[in-house]
């Protein structure tokens, strides 16, 4: 229940402070995309360059999350809704933090993606749909899980008899098929480097600090 009692208090060390001591700009590259289409792979992958080149990160996954903060939740709309919600409250947290955060998480609708977005300032949002054609997902089936839902056995399984939409303009499209897991990776890392995410910030011009 919301409590008309509580009020925000803006503290002095912000996410600009924390951004300029981090040396780069915080966002969130919200990877979707169906069950087997590269999402966890791909994210990982970027993270390893970004430490590599000494950005500060977090990863947040969905099995993963899954497993405890997500623990309670299955897989019906209402619950991949409340799922998306909360990972994305945890995820705008970090990057106030000034974390770059990485999500893995299918997160079939697009209006579910896109409250998301809202939660997050301009430009911090970063959309990549890992775009692998469910056959290709299917035929991987690194877990299994296809073989499963087609015998029924698994319901509400998304691609199979629960919905994927696709986003529609998502900043960056990765079509995972016949490319490596590298080249697919470089394009996230080309889209920050371009964009300037990887470059020192000037934000502590308000504090004592820096
Ligand atoms: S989401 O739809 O709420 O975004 P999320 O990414 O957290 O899904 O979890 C997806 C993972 O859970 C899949 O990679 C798969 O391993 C597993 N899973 C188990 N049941 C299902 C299901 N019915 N549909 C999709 N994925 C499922």
């Amino acid at each position: 229940m919301k409590n008309d009692n509580i009020v925000w208090h803006n503290h002095e060390v912000d996410k600009s402070i924390r951004s300029f001591m981090k040396k780069q700009r915080p966002c969130l590259l919200w990877f979707t995309g169906l069950s087997g289409s590269g999402k966890s792979t791909i994210a990982g992958a970027v993270e390893t360059i970004l430490a590599e080149r000494l950005q500060h990160t977090y990863l947040m996954d969905g099995d993963n999350v899954r497993h405890r903060l997500c623990g309670d939740l299955g897989f019906s709309e209402e619950d991949r809704v409340e799922n998306i919600r909360r990972v994305g409250e945890v995820a705008n947290l970090m990057v106030d933090a000034g974390l770059i955060v990485l999500t893995a998480f299918i997160s079939p609708f697009r209006s579910n993606r896109e409250m998301v977005r809202k939660m997050l300032g301009e430009g911090e949002f970063i959309e990549v749909h890992i775009d692998t054609p469910i056959e290709v997902c299917e035929s991987r089936d690194p877990k299994g899980l296809y073989e499963k839902a087609r015998a029924g056995l698994i319901k509400d399984f998304t691609g199979i008899d629960s919905p994927y939409e696709a986003p529609e303009s998502p900043e960056i499209r990765i079509q995972n098929y016949n490319i490596s897991v590298q080249e697919a990776a470089q394009q996230v890392i080309d889209y920050l480097d371009k964009q300037g995410y990887l470059k020192p910030q000037n934000g502590a011009q308000n504090a004592s600090i820096g």
